[in-house]
């Protein structure tokens, strides 16, 4: 059988699957959420399979420009509603933004490894914010 090899299946275990429980019922930071995923997916394959350095730093480019949007956009929409994000929320958000700065300025001066994106990405950024922190303003009963 043809099955996946050490490599294969450590990367498809890391793979980030966007489910429905994880939607906040706002329309725009929901399709935010799955582009983020989106290229979160892209950038951790791309760590594992050994992908040239441009390839994940443009990726790396496009995932912070994303990042940057999207927390923009999540303060904006709740503003204009009558829950807006906590100033303990916005704060999370700036520190994100400014690690993910540091970590591309690091990786393209060579001083990171691909590998330590992907923690980033995946825990920092995926799970304990946009999986756990956002969902305390989701409209739907979970
Ligand atoms: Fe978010
Ligand atoms: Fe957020």
């Amino acid at each position: 059988m043809g099955g996946l090899g050490e490599k294969e299946t450590a990367v498809a275990l890391m793979e980030l699957h966007w489910r429905r429980s994880y939607e906040t019922g706002h329309p725009i930071i929901d399709q935010q959420h799955r582009a983020l995923f989106d290229i979160g997916n892209k950038l951790i394959h791309a760590a594992h399979s050994g992908k040239h350095r441009i390839e994940i730093e443009l990726l790396l480019d496009a995932f912070v420009a994303h990042v940057k949007e999207h927390f923009a956009t999540e303060e904006e929409v709740l503003g204009r509603t009558g829950f807006p994000l906590s100033a303990r929320h916005k704060e999370l958000h700036r520190a994100l933004l400014e690690r993910a700065r540091e970590l591309r300025k690091w990786y393209g001066a060579g001083r990171l490894a691909a590998s330590e994106l992907v923690g980033f990405i995946a825990d920092d950024v995926i799970a304990d914010h946009i999986l756990k922190e956002d969902s305390k303003f989701a409209l739907n009963d979970r």
